[in-house]
């Protein structure tokens, strides 16, 4: 368990405006914090950040990410929670409490590291056994053995327990086995069994070079699933990691190519451009745009040219801006991916593919005429609605005009109508956004609490909650008798609720109270951010039984009438706040 005190020192020591401050621009509204959100893609700033209140946090009305300096650790940085303490220790200077469980952990985490190196090693090493039918595929498909080798491809056969053996050998276990998700265990049989049969093995390493998951292509015709991914294990979350950024990091090019699967990867790296990368078995995420932009200023989008590529192409262009990232798009033709391309015409031709390749506000342009026909008036009209749109997007007035031009151009209009046009877009964006903002500020008090959105209608019976769950957490002992006064059910808000029952279920089963009975499964990253923010938050202050008799005097009143504030209008809001300042005091 780690000590309160410590979690409090440790907030104290890492504001969240600082921390928060060095993965995305803060900017100072008034007396609020604002920045782009960095868990999704936006334009204008709505991710909000209270620095200056007892309990610090963030919160963004977007997307509802919101929580404590921990919390926003854990999920931008997508660890756990212990990780994302020792990180944030290790910022500050400070010294972790040691854990036993959390050795475990990391054990676990080691063994599972060992296991992978070993299962890849087993792989490679049958591509060259008694049967070559990976060998095989993988000739047929072009690769040179020197890429085989450097990428530590791998096979495997038709055996269900061939790496089950090999590995069991070795000593490693069949929990190993089972977490590492090389194996699954048989309903039937209760026996485990290899997952990977009669697939070319592509190992997923990360930036240090461990072997953390593999991606298996079938060699038969038709086989099913195409490609088997590994799934998240406690040494692999697909969604931050990218296939080949091993290699493309060393690279030290400040552009990097996103391709969207393995083969497409290592035939554009097998032809001489050793920086590229593609997403594993998902759509691109956020996380991987960050890990990008660690290394590269420019990314050229080489998905396949069919209509799922495409869309692809448009969702990542947007997410790589959302992290500064330039996006360029690659445009092939009779072709339907980069391999193909580069089998049917050459590394030098893919290399003016890549210098040709447009950047993304070009691309974007180009597709307003997707799906009109440009002989046609309205299909003309159609297009050039779009097209305004896509020019009032753009910030800078100077890359602005130039588009402008351009489309003027193309479309054969006077520059000035388009002009007017555009800037009446930019205009009611504007207006939009003020709106928003302004609505955004007024509700911000009552909204700001997502973990917990019953308690923006019932803000003293939260608050008395809290208290209750506070003295609790800090006198374990009293639960039984507060249990006999107040019972779960009566907790008016569903994660008050939801925190009480697992405290009336786990103490009297005998566990010590921790904070870490709160993350585990049952409790999203936000949720466990603001339990442990509970204690921090009454640090300095006091509650005893009379407090708790106050509480569940509280909680056992009717609730205060149900108030929609969505419902309300303008005027009725602002009154509604100010009565509920009034009896806050
Ligand atoms: N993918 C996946 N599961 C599938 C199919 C595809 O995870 N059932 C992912 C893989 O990462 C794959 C990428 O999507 O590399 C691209 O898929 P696709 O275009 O179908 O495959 P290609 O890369 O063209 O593969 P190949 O050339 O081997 O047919
Ligand atoms: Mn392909």
């Amino acid at each position: 368990m780690l000590p309160q005190e410590f979690i409090y020192q440790l907030k104290q020591a890492n504001p969240i405006e600082q921390v928060m401050g060095s993965y995305v621009q803060l900017i100072r509204a008034g007396s609020l914090l604002k920045c782009n959100c960095p868990f999704h893609s936006e334009k204008t700033p709505s991710c909000v950040v209270y620095a200056d209140t007892q309990d610090p946090h963030f919160y963004c009305f977007g997307c509802h990410a919101g929580g404590d300096v921990i919390s926003f650790i854990r999920q931008i940085e997508g660890i756990g929670y212990m990780d994302a303490v020792r990180m944030l220790a290790e910022r500050a200077g400070m010294t972790v409490p040691s854990q036993s469980q959390d050795n475990r952990e990391e054990n676990m985490r080691m063994r599972l590291l060992e296991l992978n190196r070993a299962a890849a090693n087993y792989y490679y090493k049958q591509l060259t056994g008694p049967d070559k039918r990976g060998l095989m595929y993988l000739k047929e498909r072009a690769l040179r053995p020197d890429i085989i080798k450097k990428y530590g491809l791998g096979f495997a056969g038709d055996k269900w327990d061939g790496l089950l053996n090999a590995m069991q050998q070795l000593g490693f276990t069949e929990t190993e086995l089972l977490a590492a998700n090389l194996c699954g265990r048989s309903q039937k049989t209760n026996n485990l069994y290899d997952k990977f049969r009669n697939r070319v093995i592509f190992p997923i390493i990360d930036l240090r070079g461990n072997v953390i998951a593999f991606g298996g292509r079938t060699i038969e015709k038709g086989g099913e699933p195409k490609y088997l991914n590994s799934s998240d294990t406690p040494v692999f979350k697909k969604g931050r990691n990218l296939f080949s950024m091993n290699f493309a990091k060393k690279s030290q090019s400040k552009r990097l190519i996103l391709a969207e699967g393995y083969m497409d990867v290592i035939a554009v790296h097998q032809a001489g451009f050793e920086n590229v990368v593609a997403s594993l078995g998902t759509a691109l995420t956020p996380d991987q745009c960050r890990l990008m932009r660690q290394y590269a200023d420019e990314v050229v989008i080489s998905y396949d040219s069919d209509a799922a590529g495409q869309n692809a192409t448009v969702k990542a262009v947007n997410l790589l801006r959302a992290v500064g990232l330039r996006p360029r798009i690659l445009h092939m033709h009779d072709a339907k991916d980069p391999d193909e391309y580069i089998k049917k015409f050459g590394a030098p031709y893919f290399r003016k593919l890549l210098e040709d390749a447009d950047d993304a506000l070009t691309y974007e342009l180009k597709r307003c005429r997707d799906g009109t026909d440009p002989a046609s008036e309205d299909g003309t009209i159609t297009a050039l609605h779009k097209a305004v749109n896509v020019l009032a997007g753009i910030e800078n007035e100077l890359d602005r005009n130039v588009y402008l031009s351009r489309v003027a151009k193309d479309y054969d209009i006077n520059p000035e109508i388009l002009k007017s046009q555009v800037e009446r877009e930019i205009r009611k964006r504007r207006a939009g956004a003020k709106k928003l903002d302004w609505q955004r500020r007024i509700t911000a008090p009552m909204l700001r609490d997502p973990v917990n959105p019953d308690a923006t209608q019932h803000h003293a019976e939260a608050k008395a909650e809290e208290q209750i769950l506070c003295y609790l957490f800090r006198q374990p002992d009293a639960l039984e008798s507060v249990l006999a006064r107040i019972k779960p059910e009566e907790f008016v808000t569903a994660f008050h609720r939801k925190v009480y029952e697992k405290l009336a279920e786990l103490l009297p089963q005998g566990y010590d109270f921790s904070l870490s009975l709160f993350s585990g499964e049952d409790f999203t990253p936000d949720e466990t951010g603001r339990i442990a923010g509970i204690p921090a938050k009454y640090e300095e202050i006091e509650i005893n039984p009379r407090t708790v008799e106050d509480c569940i005097r509280t909680l056992k009143q009717k609730p205060m009438q149900d108030v929609n504030i969505e419902n309300l209008s303008d005027d009725e809001a602002s009154a509604f706040f100010a009565q509920l300042r009034q009896n806050k005091r």
